[in-house]
């Protein structure tokens, strides 16, 4: 039986959708008593930064997929962002320290993170950000996910065990490639244009991302606009197929970029 905490975002739910697919036991944790979640998963609800209120979690787990807070590319990149970089290597220091048999999957830019510019391609079919010529190598919940489900499953600790992998996607767009890319999903041509990063953070907000966002993304973005983000085969390498480029994630995900009010 697994444990996947923070079940309901990309990489959670991804993940334990992929364990009852094999047929496994899961436990999905949330915080939120209304969250729907796949069927088949019984669900605890509780903080996870609370244990005390995980009252409902049964004994038997054999491995914890912990994925809010826990770990990113940022520890091995850190750029001028060292701040966001020590909060990730807090986590993975106490996980080393756990006494558990662990495995850190360090991620690169989520292409989930696209959905965060639906509401402008829809309304306009113009993103507006900073940075354009930022390059990031975006990676697949899926391949995250998948990767997750081989360490979790991984009975006799032989593979994964001890091990740190950085995952990225297969290609390395800039941020107007990736909206180019939504574009040819959706059947519609899309632009970027170019603001100045002070004007930016006003706009996130609204689009419903956590308050340390604008400085955590503006200030990779800038990195990433002087150098691109890293690009890593440990996907393919360790799945044994190619990783998932991002105009996979993007057709699979183009309905959320489209406007259901026709005119
Ligand atoms: N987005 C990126 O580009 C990127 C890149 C590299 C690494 N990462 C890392 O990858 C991991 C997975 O990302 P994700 O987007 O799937 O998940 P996430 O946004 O970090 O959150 C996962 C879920 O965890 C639960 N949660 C429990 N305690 C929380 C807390 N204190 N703060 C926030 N959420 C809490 C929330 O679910 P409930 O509300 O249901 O409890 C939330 O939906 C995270 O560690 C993230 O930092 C992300």
């Amino acid at each position: 039986m697994f444990l996947v905490i923070g079940a309901t975002a990309s990489v959670g739910r991804e993940t334990v959708r992929l364990l009852l697919q094999a047929g496994e036991k899961v436990v999905a944790v949330t915080r939120d008593p209304a969250a729907v979640l796949p069927d088949g998963a019984q669900v605890a609800t509780g903080d996870p930064s609370r244990p005390d209120t995980l009252t409902t979690v049964p004994d038997g787990v054999d491995a914890v997929l912990l994925s809010p807070r826990a770990s990113a590319s940022t520890v091995e990149h850190p750029a001028d962002h060292r701040r966001f970089a020590d909060e990730f290597r807090a986590v993975e220091e106490a996980v080393r320290r756990s006494g558990l048999r662990w495995t850190l999957l360090r991620c690169a830019d989520f292409a989930a993170n696209a959905p965060a510019w639906a509401p402008q391609i829809r309304a306009t079919g113009v993103v507006r950000g900073a940075y354009g010529d930022a390059v990031t190598s975006p990676i697949h919940q899926r391949d995250i996910a998948e990767m997750a489900v081989r360490a979790l499953t991984d009975r006799e600790h032989a593979v994964h065990a001890g091990r740190t992998c950085l995952l990225t996607g297969p290609q390395s767009p800039d941020q107007r490639d990736k909206v180019r890319v939504i574009g040819e999903a959706i059947g519609r041509e899309l632009s970027f244009q170019e603001l100045a990063p002070a004007q930016v953070p006003q706009a996130m907000p609204a689009q419903g991302l956590a308050e340390d966002i604008p400085d955590r993304l503006l200030g990779s973005l800038a990195d990433y606009a002087n150098k691109p983000g890293p690009s890593t085969d440990t996907v393919e390498r360790l799945l044994g197929r190619p990783a998932l480029p991002f105009a996979a994630w993007a057709a699979e995900n183009s309905a959320a970029f489209v406007s259901s009010v026709r005119s």
